[in-house]
């Protein structure tokens, strides 16, 4: 991802920003389309991950549909040209103007979290004499065996409809006769990197396709969600196996004919693709501490913070390459010199906030003023969850492909 002259570059610009290296956004795309073409199975790119346009430009130009959750993301979808019958709607709490406006879109379905919730699409769709298109969203519990803060499925998560209350679901379906049933729809969390738990999900999936169909609901759908996981330790060349993912599935998954099988793919098509670059602005050794203090914090990237994650961080001005250091026996003898020194680093922002960290104890080569950072695996919900707390600029975005 990053080379000389992309480190030369970075010496003039601003910090911090978000550095998109579009030839690996491309090679994950390609590898996702190309694995789930196999199987004939269909990708929505879950957009909460990442609407930065330009990314989401190449993400539609590859055939993908857009999984959103919320009225704007809805709209933002269909401007960057994502075709409004691959369009799904999910997320708990559809406000009424954000139904009315995925209805009037004619969007392909909405993923639908309770029965009220039925009862009020019903209702809108009613006003505007439509009939919308509805999968229900079960809550399996199914662990994910992920953090448990990015745990959807189980019972004690706000998300979906659980299993006792399909009955509800069934009398809702046959009541409300603007609703057009399409299929069942799963998200159990995110970050899952034991595929094991596809296994169980798909035969969760296969139990409740059969209860649908028993209670005299076609499924035409079968929504898995997303979820597939990245490798944030070594982000390098590392993309998803998703060849493996769709495999459990094609194995798993009692998929009938004419039956289409959906994903919600967001972490695993973008996360590589990104670092956050930001500039050491103070270090302070202290008695127990030394502290790396960044122009970046939770204002820029907030995922170490809110759920705990680890980030890789690189010092990319220590590196021996960007010292002019060329040949083995440089780089050998450059290990004696104090700029080499290995030191252990909290890593923070600049906000404050005492959770304003990055990550403590990080061993970098000796940092000082100046030194570009790059907090790498950072392209999924990472610029989108950006705030402006502190009154903070808005992060800015650095294409390998020209800059915006
Ligand atoms: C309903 C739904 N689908 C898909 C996703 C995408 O998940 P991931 O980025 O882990 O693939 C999410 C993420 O929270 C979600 O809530």
């Amino acid at each position: 991802m990053f080379n000389n002259t992309t480190i030369n570059r970075f010496q003039d610009l601003d910090t911090p920003f978000y550095y998109y290296d579009m030839e690996v956004l491309r090679q994950t795309l390609d590898a996702c389309r190309e694995a789930s073409a196999k199987h004939g199975f269909h990708v929505h790119y879950a957009m909460k991950a990442n609407f930065n346009p330009r990314v989401l430009d190449m993400i539609q130009s590859f055939g993908f549909g857009a999984d959103c959750v919320s009225g704007n993301e809805v709209r933002a979808a269909i401007e960057h040209g994502f075709g409004k019958d691959k369009v799904v709607f999910a997320g708990v709490g559809k406000s009424d103007k954000e139904i009315n406006f995925a209805l009037d879109a004619d969007i392909f379905c909405f993923n639908v979290e309770s029965v009220q919730e039925l009862e009020i699409i019903n209702e809108l769709a009613g006003a505007k004499g439509k009939k919308a298109n509805v999968a229900i969203r079960i809550n399996p519990n199914v662990d994910a065996h992920t953090h448990h803060f990015i745990t959807t499925g189980l019972d004690e998560n706000k998300f979906g409809i659980n299993i006792w209350q399909l009955p509800d679901v069934a009398t809702a379906l046959r009541k409300c006769e603007n609703l057009k049933f399409l299929g069942i729809h799963f998200h159990i969390g995110s970050q899952i990197t034991d595929l094991e738990v596809y296994k169980s999900l798909c035969t969760r999936i296969n139990e409740m396709q059969d209860w649908f169909e028993d209670h005299g609901f076609p499924v035409k759908v079968l929504n898995t969600g997303g979820g597939l996981g990245v490798d944030y330790y070594s982000p390098n060349g590392n993309i998803a196996d998703f060849e493996s993912y769709f495999q459990v599935f094609k194995s798993f998954l009692n998929v009938k004919p004419g039956q289409e099988v959906h994903f919600e793919l967001g972490r695993a098509l973008v996360a590589q693709s990104a670092s956050l670059i930001s500039r050491v602005l103070y270090v302070k050794n202290g008695k127990k501490k030394n502290f790396l203090i960044l122009d970046a914090g939770m204002t820029e990237l907030i995922r170490p913070m809110l759920y705990q994650a680890y980030h890789l961080i690189e010092n990319l001005s220590r590196r021996a390459e960007v010292r002019g250091l060329r040949s083995e026996a440089e780089k050998q003898a450059s290990d004696l010199t104090p700029h080499t020194t290995e030191l252990k680093y909290d890593v923070v922002g600049p906000i404050c906030e005492s959770t304003d960290c990055f990550q403590k104890d990080v061993d970098l080569p000796e940092s000082f003023r100046g030194d570009l950072i790059a907090v790498r695996t950072a392209g999924a919900y990472g610029e989108v969850m950006a705030s402006g707390y502190n009154l903070r600029d808005h992060v800015q975005s650095v294409y390998s492909e020209g800059v915006a």
